[in-house]
């Protein structure tokens, strides 16, 4: 099987660019700039390095930096931003910061024939980042294509298969990103696109069945995708020495708990314990509403819960997640901001009564979580199901969360997935559901005046979630929706559509 080689120095994108590779079915993995030597990288069998970008400039005194000698192992190098910088610097060029100026953002690109553009139009969009510019070329390479600022925005040294673009080809708002990409890595590298989910899934399963093995692995399983397929995994990689706590905190979609129990203790033949503790969130949650208190407050009680969960169980050695990529660079990974605290990464408690925490899945983005569910053979329903976060409906209910408030919100959510589901649209949005906001109006029912909560609809169309458009969705299906809530659950009197994109907004409300 071809693999290439992440480098990475630092970037943001080092999985999107591991990605974007595994996308086009091709295995990637991803190494810290100073984890790997040139030798180790030579025997590992690399079809084609890819430099990552990085914040630094080449010539700062603690810029990372890899050998040079990486250039001259005959295997074909991409070098992005900092890693295109990089690669000029290593190989004699050298580097300034850009005449005109920094650029960033959407970019005109100008590219000449090159085997890297194959495909890619004379003119067409790039995404910049950077101050810095290469300004001399190193011996052998040529410049292959520029921009109003950087009049070496790529280039090839086509006899050594070295190639730099200053550009992020990985993010989607360069238009011919993945086609360059895949140039790279079929035509300059050769790579045969042979690499399946099902490789990941079997090598993960391997993995963690040397890491686990004789040890005891409680996982916190939600129903979502996410741990469900870790769940999956875990079970497959070590059977009957993983259990399974199901936390029903009273927060669930209507019933969710019993569809749980069902799929995974009879459907899977797991080791299910569903831990009843409805009354215990809803105490701890009284008069609380701010939404990082509430997350914060849902997350140390799950823990809570596992931990006297597992102190039932006797010993337990490890505590197993379904954390996915995105939750943990939105948690704030290194300098990046924090967003939100992901019930299961920032929401953690300091001290926890668990020796070792695992999560399978960490380094994978939803679409490719579902694929792995789907290789690993789970049934359709529950790898499409939409994705419903930890918290539940604790950050759906905005304000103080109540028992009245969230049979609300059941209800009215119930409604509108049925609406959705039953309509015969093709294709469903990403995630759709209900949100009960905080604000009463006035209503008229009959010849009654009523003075009931607002529920907001919130649908999106994402591919990662990162990034969310709010969807179309068609007025009739809306005109359902609002006319069977307010009929159907008494305490609901006005049904709004929500409108915001992500950015600016989040898919949850809280
Ligand atoms: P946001 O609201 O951050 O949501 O745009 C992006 C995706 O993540 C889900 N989400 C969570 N999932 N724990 C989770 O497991 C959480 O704390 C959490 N918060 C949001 C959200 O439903 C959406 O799919």
């Amino acid at each position: 099987m071809d693999k290439i080689l992440v480098l990475n120095f630092g970037g943001q994108y080092d999985q999107l660019i591991a990605r974007r590779i595994r996308a086009a079915h091709v295995f990637a993995e991803i190494k810290n700039f100073d984890e790997i030597t040139p030798e180790e990288i030579r025997k590992a069998g690399y079809s084609g390095v890819v430099f990552t970008g990085g914040p630094h400039s080449v010539y700062a005194p603690d810029a990372p930096r890899c050998d040079a000698s990486v250039l001259s192992l005959g295997i074909p190098v991409l070098g992005i931003c900092y890693g295109h910088q990089l690669m000029a610097y290593l190989a004699g060029g050298e580097i300034a910061p850009a005449n005109a100026g920094s650029e960033y953002g959407k970019t005109k690109l100008r590219t000449k024939t090159n085997v890297l553009f194959e495909g890619v139009p004379q003119e067409s969009v790039c995404w910049m980042s950077h101050t810095d510019c290469v300004q001399r070329l190193p011996r052998g390479f040529a410049a292959v294509a520029s921009t109003a600022h950087c009049a070496c925005a790529a280039m090839a040294n086509e006899e050594k298969k070295l190639f730099g673009v200053q550009f992020h080809p990985e993010v989607t708002h360069t238009e011919f990103g993945s086609r360059i990409l895949q140039n790279f890595v079929f035509r300059v590298c050769g790579c045969s696109a042979d690499w399946q989910m099902e490789n990941v899934a079997e090598a993960a399963i391997e993995k963690l069945r040397t890491e686990l093995a004789g040890k005891k692995v409680l996982l916190g399983l939600s129903g979502g995708v996410d741990s469900s397929v870790a769940a999956v995994l875990l079970h497959k990689a070590i059977g009957e020495n993983l259990i399974c706590v199901f936390v029903d905190h009273g927060l669930l979609r209507k019933g969710e708990g019993d569809f749980v129990e069902k799929t995974f203790r009879e459907g899977f033949g797991m080791q299910l314990v569903r831990a009843n503790a409805e009354a215990r969130f809803l105490e701890a949650l009284r008069g609380v509403t701010d939404p990082e208190t509430k997350r914060k407050i849902i997350g140390t009680q799950f823990v809570r819960v596992f931990e006297e969960e597992a102190k039932k169980l006797g010993r337990i050695d490890v505590l197993a997640q379904g954390t996915i990529y995105p939750d943990v660079i939105e948690s704030g990974k290194g300098s990046a901001a924090t967003i939100k605290s992901h019930h299961n990464v920032g929401g953690l408690p300091e001290q926890m009564a668990f020796s070792a925490v695992v999560e399978p899945l960490r380094e994978l983005f939803k679409d490719e979580v579902r694929a792995i569910g789907e290789a690993l053979g789970l049934p359709a329903a529950l790898v499409h199901r939409q994705p419903f976060p930890g918290p539940g409906l604790g950050v759906r209910v905005i304000g103080e969360i109540t028992k009245e408030k969230l049979e609300l919100l059941r209800e009215a959510d119930a409604i509108f997935r049925e609406v959705l589901e039953q309509s015969g649209e093709k294709a469903l949005p990403n995630q759709y559901f209900a949100v009960l906001t905080d604000s009463r109006s006035v209503g008229v029912m009959g010849d009654e005046r009523t003075y009931g909560y607002t529920v907001a609809l919130r649908a999106v169309t994402t591919d990662d979630f990162m990034t969310a458009e709010w969807t179309r969705l068609p007025y009739e299906l809306l005109e359902q929706a609002s006319s069977r809530i307010t009929n159907e659950v008494r305490g609901i009197s006005r049904v709004v559509y929500d409108i915001t994109s992500k950015p600016p907004a989040t898919v949850e409300w809280e």
